[in-house]
């Protein structure tokens, strides 16, 4: 049963990034270097960038490494069986998870694409409609190469503290029973992008800081002493347009973020804001800008959070920012673009998360037992 991609569209308000890789597609840029396309055949699929978002956005929720939950007790994978780690993957107890090159007697791919009404199919009836047809394709077709995880363990990566969920860690500690690291929603950067981009950087001196002492503009340190910057329109944002954001010109070095949501700036300041190299985050949500600004914001390689939310932005700009590898969320909803760039970005980014229409509450339902055991509390 092959349900046609647009026709689902209105529901994949946040699709993931795979959605629309298809084999027959050339794949946008290069084909991996190590995998050279063979006999008309796209790259190999690879699964920390292709097939891991999958299971993280649709799967991890249930099946992640027994660690103590938010209530403090220990969370357990359902069905024990864990997909957030390359053993939990291979070394199941349920059965073949993955069979190399045999979708068919692989679990992960079978269970995936029972009939959507089949009790057992995965994600479960009661937690929403199955994965999009291109997304058991890409699994099926990764399996049928053969299940390589790359570089890929999984688990166990150096998660930093800020991803602890709330001060339960230390408490977490003494649970350590498993013979994994407590479960924390994984950084895909070892080092915290800013704490790449400050080291070196010599804070500005005081004096140039003073010059934002009247506004519109609130310029502060990113935190902890970093000579990074937070600039934003602190309330005045009627007072931010173009001009005004020359204004923020020798101190460009240094913006790490921008918010500039519903201020007055137009597609001339994304000219000011394409010279803030070690830009991470941008607002321009409800602004003026469009198509030719937003284009330009390309050159802000560091970018990671782009909103865009009720612009004019367009088609032109999205294949621009196809560039920004480290691109994670881009908010395009309310804007010109089509559905169609829309995938395109996806492909070019497979990280990125794109939204693209108003994001709908997530289901509260989880597995029955979840629920049991919250109820007792
Ligand atoms: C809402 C919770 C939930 C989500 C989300 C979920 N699962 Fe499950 N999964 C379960 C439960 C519960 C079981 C155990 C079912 C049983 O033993 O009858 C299970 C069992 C499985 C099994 C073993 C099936 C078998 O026949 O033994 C596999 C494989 C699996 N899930 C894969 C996945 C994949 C892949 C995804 C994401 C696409 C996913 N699950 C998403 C709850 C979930």
């Amino acid at each position: 049963m092959r349900i046609p991609f647009l026709s689902l569209l209105p529901f994949l308000l946040v699709a993931t990034p795979v959605l629309a890789q298809t084999p027959d597609k050339p794949v946008a840029d290069k084909p991996v270097a190590e995998k050279p396309a063979k006999d008309g055949k796209a790259a190999a699929v690879d699964f920390e960038k292709q097939i891991w978002p999958i299971l993280e956005k649709s799967c991890i929720e249930c099946h992640s490494t027994a660690a103590p939950g938010p209530d403090g007790k220990t969370k357990k994978p359902k069905g024990g069986v864990v997909l957030d780690s390359k053993d939990g993957i291979t070394t199941s107890k349920k059965g073949k998870l993955i069979a190399a090159k045999k979708p068919d007697d692989s679990l992960l791919f079978t269970s995936i694409s029972l009939p959507a009404d089949d009790d057992d199919r995965m994600p479960p009836k009661k937690k929403g409609a199955p994965l999009p047809q291109d997304q058991q394709d890409l699994i099926k077709k990764w399996i049928e190469e053969g299940g390589s995880f790359g570089s890929w363990t999984g688990k166990k990566a150096d998660d930093k503290a800020k991803d602890a969920p709330k001060g339960k860690e230390a408490e977490a500690g003494g649970d350590k029973g498993k013979d994994k690291p407590a479960d924390k929603p994984k950084e895909k950067e070892k080092e915290a992008p800013h704490v790449r981009l400050q080291k070196g950087l010599q804070p500005l001196p005081a004096a140039t800081l003073a010059t934002f002492a009247n506004g519109p503009f609130l310029v502060q340190s990113l935190g902890d002493g970093s000579p990074l910057l937070r600039v934003g329109c602190a309330g005045r944002s009627d007072e931010v347009d173009d001009t005004a954001l020359r204004t923020l010109a020798p101190i460009a070095s240094h913006v790490a973020e921008l918010e500039l949501a519903r201020s007055r700036v137009s597609d001339a300041a994304c000219e000011t804001i394409a010279a803030m190299p070690r830009l991470l985050r941008v607002d321009l949500r409800q602004t003026q800008v469009g198509d030719t600004g937003v284009a330009k914001l390309a050159a802000c390689k560091e970018l990671r959070d782009v909103n865009l939310f009720g612009t004019k932005t367009g088609d032109y700009a999205m294949a621009a920012l196809g560039g920004l590898k480290a691109l994670q969320n881009l908010y395009v909803w309310q804007t010109e673009v089509s559905a169609g760039a829309v995938v395109r970005l996806r492909e070019q980014v497979p990280g990125a998360r794109v939204v693209f229409a108003a994001e709908l509450p997530e289901p509260m339902a989880e597995g029955a037992g979840g629920a049991r055991r919250r109820a007792q509390k």
